[in-house]
Protein backbone atom coordinates (compact mmCIF):
# COMPACT_ATOMS: atom_id res chain seq x y z
CA UNK A 1 0.00 0.00 0.00
CA UNK A 2 1.31 3.36 -0.49
CA UNK A 3 0.11 6.15 1.95
CA UNK A 4 -0.16 9.38 -0.25
CA UNK A 5 0.72 13.20 1.51
CA UNK A 6 -0.30 16.19 -0.81
CA UNK A 7 -0.03 19.77 1.42
CA UNK A 8 1.24 22.25 -1.84
CA UNK A 9 -1.97 24.58 -1.50
CA UNK A 10 -4.92 24.92 0.74
CA UNK A 11 -6.02 21.37 0.94
CA UNK A 12 -4.17 18.96 3.77
CA UNK A 13 -4.84 15.30 2.32
CA UNK A 14 -3.64 11.92 2.86
CA UNK A 15 -4.50 9.19 0.97
CA UNK A 16 -4.52 4.80 1.01
CA UNK A 17 -3.83 3.50 -2.39
CA UNK A 18 -2.97 0.23 -3.60
CA UNK A 19 -0.37 -1.18 -6.24
CA UNK A 20 -3.11 -1.38 -8.43
CA UNK A 21 -4.42 2.05 -8.03
CA UNK A 22 -7.61 1.31 -5.43
CA UNK A 23 -8.35 4.22 -3.57
CA UNK A 24 -8.69 2.47 -0.08
CA UNK A 25 -9.04 6.42 1.90
CA UNK A 26 -8.44 9.45 0.74
CA UNK A 27 -9.08 12.38 3.07
CA UNK A 28 -9.42 16.07 2.28
CA UNK A 29 -9.25 19.04 4.54
CA UNK A 30 -10.08 22.06 2.76
CA UNK A 31 -8.86 25.63 4.49
CA UNK A 32 -10.84 27.36 1.73
CA UNK A 33 -12.93 28.81 4.53
CA UNK A 34 -9.59 30.10 6.37
CA UNK A 35 -8.50 32.17 3.12
CA UNK A 36 -11.71 33.17 1.83
CA UNK A 37 -11.69 36.59 3.77
CA UNK A 38 -8.34 37.27 2.10
CA UNK A 39 -9.88 36.42 -1.30
CA UNK A 40 -7.55 34.01 -2.22
CA UNK A 41 -4.41 31.76 -0.31
CA UNK A 42 -2.43 33.30 2.18
CA UNK A 43 0.61 31.01 1.71
CA UNK A 44 2.18 31.75 5.86
CA UNK A 45 -1.47 30.95 7.01
CA UNK A 46 -2.18 27.64 4.87
CA UNK A 47 1.27 26.43 6.09
CA UNK A 48 0.40 27.03 9.65
CA UNK A 49 -3.14 25.51 8.84
CA UNK A 50 -1.27 22.24 7.04
CA UNK A 51 0.75 21.73 10.06
CA UNK A 52 -2.28 21.54 12.45
CA UNK A 53 -4.24 19.19 10.23
CA UNK A 54 -1.18 16.92 8.44
CA UNK A 55 -0.78 14.58 11.29
CA UNK A 56 -4.96 14.34 11.93
CA UNK A 57 -5.70 13.74 8.36
CA UNK A 58 -2.86 11.08 7.72
CA UNK A 59 -4.59 9.26 10.48
CA UNK A 60 -7.78 9.37 9.55
CA UNK A 61 -7.05 8.05 5.90
CA UNK A 62 -5.25 5.20 7.26
CA UNK A 63 -8.47 4.35 9.78
CA UNK A 64 -10.70 4.70 6.67
CA UNK A 65 -8.37 2.59 5.20
CA UNK A 66 -8.21 0.23 8.18
CA UNK A 67 -4.54 0.10 7.78
CA UNK A 68 -2.45 0.63 9.94
CA UNK A 69 1.54 2.27 8.91
CA UNK A 70 3.03 -1.04 9.43
CA UNK A 71 0.84 -2.04 6.30
CA UNK A 72 2.29 0.48 4.33
CA UNK A 73 5.41 -0.48 2.20
CA UNK A 74 6.39 3.53 0.60
CA UNK A 75 5.26 7.14 1.48
CA UNK A 76 4.25 9.31 -1.55
CA UNK A 77 4.50 12.82 -1.01
CA UNK A 78 4.01 16.10 -3.32
CA UNK A 79 7.75 17.75 -3.65
CA UNK A 80 6.46 20.81 -5.86
CA UNK A 81 5.06 23.06 -7.66
CA UNK A 82 3.13 25.03 -5.03
CA UNK A 83 3.72 27.57 -1.74
CA UNK A 84 6.87 26.71 -0.26
CA UNK A 85 6.13 26.63 2.94
CA UNK A 86 2.97 24.54 2.79
CA UNK A 87 5.05 21.95 0.53
CA UNK A 88 7.27 21.77 3.48
CA UNK A 89 4.91 20.51 6.10
CA UNK A 90 3.61 17.34 4.41
CA UNK A 91 7.38 16.69 2.85
CA UNK A 92 8.49 17.00 6.68
CA UNK A 93 5.86 14.82 7.50
CA UNK A 94 6.64 12.11 4.90
CA UNK A 95 10.02 12.13 5.40
CA UNK A 96 9.53 11.35 9.10
CA UNK A 97 6.89 8.42 8.85
CA UNK A 98 9.50 6.82 5.98
CA UNK A 99 12.11 7.68 8.61
CA UNK A 100 10.70 5.92 11.31
CA UNK A 101 9.54 3.12 9.14
CA UNK A 102 12.37 2.73 7.00
CA UNK A 103 10.31 2.90 4.00
CA UNK A 104 11.20 4.32 0.77
CA UNK A 105 9.69 7.56 -0.15
CA UNK A 106 8.93 8.54 -3.66
CA UNK A 107 8.80 12.68 -4.29
CA UNK A 108 5.98 13.08 -6.69
CA UNK A 109 5.19 16.40 -8.91
CA UNK A 110 2.03 18.18 -8.69
CA UNK A 111 0.99 18.58 -12.03
CA UNK A 112 2.02 14.59 -12.85
CA UNK A 113 -0.29 13.69 -10.11
CA UNK A 114 -3.04 15.50 -11.49
CA UNK A 115 -2.80 13.05 -14.64
CA UNK A 116 -2.11 10.36 -12.81
CA UNK A 117 -5.90 10.76 -11.09
CA UNK A 118 -6.78 8.98 -14.91
CA UNK A 119 -5.06 5.85 -13.65
CA UNK A 120 -6.77 5.20 -10.38
CA UNK A 121 -9.27 2.28 -10.42
CA UNK A 122 -12.75 3.47 -9.07
CA UNK A 123 -13.05 5.22 -12.45
CA UNK A 124 -14.77 2.93 -14.76
CA UNK A 125 -11.58 2.12 -16.02
CA UNK A 126 -8.02 3.31 -15.35
CA UNK A 127 -7.47 5.54 -18.69
CA UNK A 128 -3.95 4.86 -20.07
CA UNK A 129 -1.80 6.18 -22.07
CA UNK A 130 -1.50 7.58 -25.04
CA UNK A 131 -3.81 10.87 -24.69
CA UNK A 132 -3.79 14.34 -25.24
CA UNK A 133 -4.12 15.47 -21.59
CA UNK A 134 -5.73 19.22 -20.89
CA UNK A 135 -4.85 20.20 -17.55
CA UNK A 136 -6.46 22.73 -16.07
CA UNK A 137 -5.96 24.25 -12.43
CA UNK A 138 -5.44 27.34 -10.00
CA UNK A 139 -2.10 27.59 -10.99
CA UNK A 140 -1.47 25.72 -14.24
CA UNK A 141 -3.24 25.32 -17.51
CA UNK A 142 -1.30 22.70 -20.07
CA UNK A 143 -1.81 20.71 -22.96
CA UNK A 144 0.32 17.42 -22.30
CA UNK A 145 1.01 15.08 -24.76
CA UNK A 146 0.97 11.62 -22.71
CA UNK A 147 2.63 8.58 -23.85
CA UNK A 148 3.62 6.75 -21.33
CA UNK A 149 2.97 6.17 -17.49
CA UNK A 150 6.29 8.31 -16.59
CA UNK A 151 6.13 11.28 -18.25
CA UNK A 152 4.63 13.95 -20.86
CA UNK A 153 5.89 16.27 -23.42
CA UNK A 154 3.81 19.67 -22.48
CA UNK A 155 2.17 20.98 -26.18
CA UNK A 156 0.92 24.51 -24.91
CA UNK A 157 0.39 26.51 -21.57
CA UNK A 158 -1.09 29.81 -20.32
CA UNK A 159 1.43 33.26 -21.13
CA UNK A 160 -0.62 34.77 -17.69
CA UNK A 161 -3.10 33.50 -15.59
CA UNK A 162 -4.45 29.64 -15.32
CA UNK A 163 -8.05 29.11 -16.03
CA UNK A 164 -9.05 28.56 -12.54
CA UNK A 165 -7.39 31.76 -11.68
CA UNK A 166 -9.47 32.92 -14.51
CA UNK A 167 -12.44 31.31 -12.79
CA UNK A 168 -11.12 33.00 -9.30
CA UNK A 169 -10.72 36.24 -10.10
CA UNK A 170 -14.31 36.60 -12.18
CA UNK A 171 -15.88 35.24 -9.07
CA UNK A 172 -14.65 38.16 -7.00
CA UNK A 173 -15.14 40.92 -9.38
CA UNK A 174 -18.93 38.96 -9.32
CA UNK A 175 -18.61 39.45 -5.28
CA UNK A 176 -18.43 35.38 -5.18
CA UNK A 177 -16.72 33.44 -2.41
CA UNK A 178 -13.60 31.55 -3.06
CA UNK A 179 -12.44 29.98 -4.30
CA UNK A 180 -14.78 31.25 -7.44
CA UNK A 181 -14.25 28.04 -9.51
CA UNK A 182 -17.03 26.15 -8.34
CA UNK A 183 -19.26 29.47 -7.36
CA UNK A 184 -19.24 30.50 -10.99
CA UNK A 185 -20.37 26.86 -12.21
CA UNK A 186 -23.12 26.66 -9.61
CA UNK A 187 -24.47 30.33 -10.29
CA UNK A 188 -24.39 30.24 -14.74
CA UNK A 189 -26.48 27.22 -14.73
CA UNK A 190 -29.33 30.11 -14.53
CA UNK A 191 -27.68 32.38 -16.49
CA UNK A 192 -27.50 32.84 -20.08
CA UNK A 193 -24.26 31.96 -21.92
CA UNK A 194 -24.47 34.02 -24.77
CA UNK A 195 -25.73 37.24 -23.01
CA UNK A 196 -22.75 38.88 -23.09
CA UNK A 197 -19.74 38.41 -25.25
CA UNK A 198 -16.40 38.27 -23.68
CA UNK A 199 -12.97 38.05 -26.04
CA UNK A 200 -10.48 35.56 -25.36
CA UNK A 201 -6.98 36.50 -26.89
CA UNK A 202 -5.91 33.60 -29.13
CA UNK A 203 -2.22 33.93 -28.69
CA UNK A 204 0.26 31.76 -31.20
CA UNK A 205 0.87 27.94 -31.38
CA UNK A 206 -1.11 25.82 -28.72
CA UNK A 207 -0.69 28.27 -25.70
CA UNK A 208 -3.40 30.20 -23.72
CA UNK A 209 -4.53 33.40 -22.30
CA UNK A 210 -6.52 34.52 -19.95
CA UNK A 211 -5.70 37.66 -18.25
CA UNK A 212 -7.64 40.18 -21.02
CA UNK A 213 -10.74 38.30 -20.04
CA UNK A 214 -10.95 39.53 -16.63
CA UNK A 215 -10.25 43.01 -17.77
CA UNK A 216 -13.70 42.84 -19.71
CA UNK A 217 -15.81 41.28 -17.33
CA UNK A 218 -14.79 43.64 -14.97
CA UNK A 219 -15.23 46.81 -17.74
CA UNK A 220 -18.43 44.94 -18.11
CA UNK A 221 -19.23 45.16 -14.28
CA UNK A 222 -18.27 49.08 -14.16
CA UNK A 223 -20.21 49.92 -17.28
CA UNK A 224 -23.74 48.40 -15.76
CA UNK A 225 -23.00 49.47 -12.15
CA UNK A 226 -23.94 47.70 -8.95
CA UNK A 227 -27.78 47.36 -9.39
CA UNK A 228 -27.46 45.69 -13.13
CA UNK A 229 -24.83 43.81 -11.98
CA UNK A 230 -26.90 41.93 -9.18
CA UNK A 231 -29.63 41.67 -11.35
CA UNK A 232 -27.81 39.93 -14.28
CA UNK A 233 -25.09 38.03 -12.17
CA UNK A 234 -26.05 34.67 -13.43
CA UNK A 235 -26.06 36.04 -17.35
CA UNK A 236 -22.07 37.45 -16.58
CA UNK A 237 -21.13 34.05 -14.62
CA UNK A 238 -22.67 32.35 -17.39
CA UNK A 239 -21.14 34.05 -20.13
CA UNK A 240 -17.56 34.75 -18.61
CA UNK A 241 -17.48 31.13 -17.98
CA UNK A 242 -19.06 30.34 -21.87
CA UNK A 243 -15.84 32.13 -22.90
CA UNK A 244 -13.12 30.46 -20.96
CA UNK A 245 -14.44 26.79 -22.01
CA UNK A 246 -14.67 27.53 -25.48
CA UNK A 247 -11.01 28.94 -25.42
CA UNK A 248 -10.24 25.46 -23.52
CA UNK A 249 -12.11 23.44 -25.90
CA UNK A 250 -10.84 25.20 -29.04
CA UNK A 251 -7.22 25.17 -27.90
CA UNK A 252 -7.60 21.76 -27.39
CA UNK A 253 -9.36 20.23 -30.12
CA UNK A 254 -6.18 22.39 -32.37
CA UNK A 255 -3.99 20.08 -30.34
CA UNK A 256 -5.65 17.26 -31.24
CA UNK A 257 -4.89 17.89 -34.54
CA UNK A 258 -1.77 18.44 -34.27
CA UNK A 259 -0.40 16.24 -31.76
CA UNK A 260 -2.36 12.91 -33.48
CA UNK A 261 -3.61 12.49 -29.67
CA UNK A 262 -7.07 11.07 -30.30
CA UNK A 263 -7.78 10.40 -26.93
CA UNK A 264 -8.36 12.94 -24.81
CA UNK A 265 -8.48 13.83 -20.95
CA UNK A 266 -9.30 16.63 -18.81
CA UNK A 267 -7.71 16.80 -15.16
CA UNK A 268 -7.35 19.45 -12.40
CA UNK A 269 -9.23 21.54 -10.21
CA UNK A 270 -11.03 23.25 -13.40
CA UNK A 271 -11.74 19.84 -15.08
CA UNK A 272 -14.90 19.47 -12.55
CA UNK A 273 -16.56 22.14 -14.17
CA UNK A 274 -19.98 21.16 -15.36
CA UNK A 275 -19.67 23.59 -18.81
CA UNK A 276 -16.62 21.75 -19.73
CA UNK A 277 -17.41 18.71 -19.14
CA UNK A 278 -20.69 18.90 -21.56
CA UNK A 279 -18.75 20.87 -24.09
CA UNK A 280 -16.21 17.85 -24.24
CA UNK A 281 -18.55 14.59 -24.14
CA UNK A 282 -15.86 12.86 -25.45
CA UNK A 283 -13.34 13.01 -23.21
CA UNK A 284 -12.35 11.58 -20.31
CA UNK A 285 -12.79 13.10 -16.85
CA UNK A 286 -12.98 11.77 -13.40
CA UNK A 287 -14.84 12.08 -10.39
CA UNK A 288 -14.73 15.49 -9.32
CA UNK A 289 -13.13 15.02 -5.98
CA UNK A 290 -10.47 13.61 -7.82
CA UNK A 291 -10.39 16.55 -10.04
CA UNK A 292 -9.55 19.34 -7.21
CA UNK A 293 -6.62 18.53 -4.89
CA UNK A 294 -6.02 15.24 -3.24
CA UNK A 295 -3.30 13.05 -2.02
CA UNK A 296 -4.80 9.58 -4.18
CA UNK A 297 -3.29 11.23 -7.49
CA UNK A 298 -0.37 11.63 -5.59
CA UNK A 299 -0.19 7.90 -4.34
CA UNK A 300 -1.12 7.04 -8.13
CA UNK A 301 2.02 8.58 -9.53
CA UNK A 302 4.22 6.65 -7.33
CA UNK A 303 3.19 3.79 -8.67
CA UNK A 304 5.05 5.05 -11.85
CA UNK A 305 7.61 7.17 -10.51
CA UNK A 306 10.93 6.10 -9.32
CA UNK A 307 11.17 5.68 -4.91
CA UNK A 308 14.27 6.66 -3.04
CA UNK A 309 15.08 3.89 -0.84
CA UNK A 310 15.62 4.73 2.66
CA UNK A 311 17.01 6.91 3.89
CA UNK A 312 18.14 8.80 0.91
CA UNK A 313 15.49 11.21 0.97
CA UNK A 314 16.28 13.33 4.01
CA UNK A 315 17.91 15.98 2.36
CA UNK A 316 14.76 16.50 -0.29
CA UNK A 317 13.62 19.80 -0.80
CA UNK A 318 10.32 21.58 -2.08
CA UNK A 319 10.25 23.41 -5.12
CA UNK A 320 8.02 26.20 -6.07
CA UNK A 321 7.69 26.53 -9.36
CA UNK A 322 8.14 24.16 -12.77
CA UNK A 323 11.04 23.22 -13.76
O1 LIG B 1 -6.27 21.47 -8.98
P1 LIG B 1 -6.76 22.43 -7.96
O2 LIG B 1 -7.60 21.90 -6.82
O3 LIG B 1 -5.58 23.21 -7.28
C1 LIG B 1 -4.45 23.63 -8.00
O4 LIG B 1 -3.54 22.79 -8.21
O5 LIG B 1 -4.47 24.81 -8.38
O6 LIG B 1 -7.56 23.56 -8.75
C2 LIG B 1 -8.19 24.61 -8.07
C3 LIG B 1 -8.87 25.48 -9.08
C4 LIG B 1 -9.42 26.76 -8.49
O7 LIG B 1 -9.03 27.84 -9.29
C5 LIG B 1 -10.93 26.54 -8.55
O8 LIG B 1 -11.66 27.74 -8.71
C6 LIG B 1 -11.07 25.66 -9.76
O9 LIG B 1 -9.97 24.79 -9.69
N1 LIG B 1 -12.32 24.90 -9.74
C7 LIG B 1 -13.31 25.06 -10.65
C8 LIG B 1 -14.38 24.21 -10.25
N2 LIG B 1 -14.01 23.58 -9.11
C9 LIG B 1 -12.74 24.02 -8.80
N3 LIG B 1 -13.39 25.84 -11.75
C10 LIG B 1 -14.52 25.78 -12.47
N4 LIG B 1 -15.59 25.02 -12.15
C11 LIG B 1 -15.57 24.23 -11.04
N5 LIG B 1 -16.62 23.46 -10.74
ZN1 LIG C 1 -3.66 20.91 -8.24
Amino acid sequence: MILGIETSCDETAAAVVTDEGQVLASVVSSQAGLHARYGGVVPEIASRRHLELVAPVIREALERAEASLDAVDRVAVTQGPGLVGALLVGLSAAKAIAWAKRLPLVPVDHLEGHVASLYLEPEPEPFEPPFLCLLASGGHTLLLAVRSHGGSERLGTTLDDAAGEAFDKGARLLGLGYPGGAEIDRLARDGDPEAFRFPVARVPGLDFSFSGLKTALLYAVRDLGEPVTARRKADLAASYEHAIVRALVERTRDAAKQSGLDRLAVVGGVAANSALREALPDARFVSPDLCTDNAAMIASAARFTEALPYPRYLGLDAYASVA
